[in-house]
């Protein structure tokens, strides 16, 4: 039911862990399922450098959590504040259709973690 790159990425997901140093962090959980997923990003030059998550959820939402990671890292902030949950699906070869609301988490969680760095930044501004 699920495409091969889905798989690949729930076997050996990429940028699985946490920054210990970082710019920006977004959590979100799917009240539906119960499924969450936290997103730290390291911000250099306005480019993301570093991305990092931890999910705990179905096959799916780790899948497209890690395809997110791949997508945003080294991309322009305002870049990667436009990615929608419809390019990880398609990223990844498709979703089943009961499982496409799983590539929410991962935009949802991206946008939180820079909307955090963007509050970060106006403090420092402002101080
Ligand atoms: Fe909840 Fe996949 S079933 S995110």
């Amino acid at each position: 039911m699920y495409s091969e790159k889905v798989l690949e990425h729930f076997r050996s997901p990429k940028n699985l862990g946490e920054l210990e140093v970082y710019d920006g962090v977004g959590y979100v959980g799917d009240p539906g399922c119960g499924d969450h997923l936290k997103v730290w990003i390291k911000v250099d030059d306005d480019r993301i450098k570093e991305i990092a998550f931890k999910c705990q959820g179905c096959p799916a939402a780790i899948a497209t959590s890690s395809m997110m990671t791949e997508l945003v890292k080294g991309m322009k902030i305002d870049e990667a504040s436009k990615i929608t949950d419809h390019l990880i699906s398609v990223s990844l070869g498709g979703l089943p259709e009961p499982k496409e609301h799983c590539s929410n988490l991962g935009a949802s969680a991206l946008r939180a973690a820079i909307d955090d760095y963007y509050s970060r930044e106006r403090l420092k501004e402002d101080s």
